[in-house]
């Protein structure tokens, strides 16, 4: 099959470390089908899927009939199993059932999944660490934002800034300090999803200095809206966590130049119509569709000079790649390098229009804005999924579980013999 690309990009795909896709469990928000065809629309080739489904993927039983539904799957995709308190004996089982990865919820968000107490996630790490899979973290409190939204809700406050006013940076910030520090004394890789403020990059930056196997994405809503935004995009724009002040913004914008933000996912968090548009803000769902927004938007970014093309496809998709270990060739890591590829035409102006995603939950603060920059094929593994700007239908099912590929560097678990029981048993000696 043949395409002109005279003029245009060949990059390798994007591998979206955060998307939600709904199915089992919610599919009135989104299906496989529906989430993996939005995704090959947006030049994304790798999806890694959320445990917030229904039942939760706490259980080799969800998990196989998560795999099952991802059977309709159009792209390739990891599946995160759930690592909460009431599962810490099925990791094992989740991990030889063929998950890419885990994710703990430390703060709660849609699905309503409790957030482990701090004892049951350094369980949790222990057990992940010896295997070598990366965890990655809603890092919120839960405790002071239950307190913060209490009080809002007491003071009769429903307007769309009362989200952000019960989720304070603090909120993240001691979130991402404390999954560092049980990251360092376990030696488990972690990975902290959705960094929206300046403050959560101090413990960020000083884990990693200490050698914490830490990485950290951010998200097209964080580097493009802030607070202002609010006034007019009400409660579309309601995600977990907020889209904060421009000063955030600003200092995302440093980390992203500076490294110390490895990736860019969209938490692709799809809600019906009428979930997104309510008058109330603690009824409204939170989050919305990104998979298929996110490259116009970002290239846009990037033609407009505030991103390399090279550092825009280093944190879309060789750093997740490094991340999650996918070596499509035998010990190559060389994102695309099995044909996962995106054509895109730089020239390309088009508008963001929720009529036009593929997603069902289409409902998105992005609506109307313009964008330069988009892909027009998308190839995986040396099939078109989406062929001048079209989705190709038959592709349907073609989608793979990454674990196929995926090779994790050899685990390194810390301080298992030194436990306070390790201790006791050593002193009594
Ligand atoms: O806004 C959000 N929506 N944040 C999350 O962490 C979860 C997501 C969802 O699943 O809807
Ligand atoms: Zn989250
Ligand atoms: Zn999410």
């Amino acid at each position: 099959e043949v395409v002109d690309a005279s003029g245009k990009y060949i990059l390798p795909g994007a591998i979206d470390a955060h998307v939600h896709f709904r199915d089992p469990g919610y599919t009135h928000k989104e299906t496989w089908e529906t989430g993996t065809a939005s995704a090959a629309m947006g030049g994304v080739t790798t999806v890694f899927e959320m445990p917030n489904t229904n039942p939760p993927t706490g259980t080799v039983e969800a998990l196989n009939l998560k795999l099952k539904s991802a059977e309709q799957a159009y792209v390739d995709f990891g599946i995160y199993g759930l690592l909460g308190e009431e599962n810490l004996t099925e990791l094992e089982a989740l991990i030889e059932g063929g998950v890419a990865g885990f994710k703990c919820f430390m703060g709660n968000t849609f699905g309503n999944l409790p957030s482990p107490p701090t004892g049951a996630i350094l369980e949790g790490f222990e057990i992940v660490a010896k295997h070598g899979y990366r965890i990655a973290l809603h890092a919120e409190n839960a405790s002071i934002m239950a307190r913060r939204s209490k009080k809002l809700k007491e003071a009769g406050r429903c307007d769309p800034l009362a989200h952000l006013d019960a989720r304070p940076p603090v909120v993240a910030t001691e979130a991402v300090s404390r999954a560092a520090i049980l990251a360092e004394w376990t030696g488990a890789r972690i990975h902290i999803l959705h960094v929206s403020s300046g403050d959560e990059l101090r413990p960020l930056r000083e884990a990693k200095a200490r050698g914490v196997d830490i990485t950290a994405e951010t998200c097209p809503h964080y580097l493009l809206l802030d607070e202002r935004a609010y006034t007019e995009k009400k409660s579309l724009i309601r995600v977990n966590p907020p889209v904060r002040e421009k000063t955030h913004q600003d200092q995302l914008w440093a980390a992203v130049q500076d490294g110390t933000i490895d990736m860019i996912a969209t938490d692709h968090a799809p809600h019906s119509h009428e979930e997104k548009h309510k008058d109330d803000i603690w009824t409204t769902d939170c989050g919305f569709t990104g998979v298929q927004t996110q490259m116009p938007l970002m290239l846009t970014q990037v033609g407009a000079g505030r991103l390399a093309l090279t550092d825009y496809v280093r944190m879309t998709s060789l750093a997740p790649a490094k991340a999650f270990g996918l070596y499509p060739r035998k010990g190559a890591l060389l994102p695309g390098s099995d044909a996962d590829l995106v054509v895109i035409d730089m020239e390309r102006e088009t508008q963001v229009d929720s009529a036009k995603l593929k997603s069902k939950g289409s409902s998105t603060p992005f609506h109307g804005h313009a964008a330069k920059g988009a892909p027009v094929h998308t190839l995986v593994r040396g099939r078109f999924v989406m062929r001048d700007g079209a989705l190709v239908t038959e592709a349907k099912g073609h989608g793979r579980n990454v674990r196929r590929i995926q090779q994790m560097p050899t685990p390194k678990p810390r301080n298992v013999e030194t436990t306070t029981a390790a201790i006791v048993k050593k002193n009594r000696r």
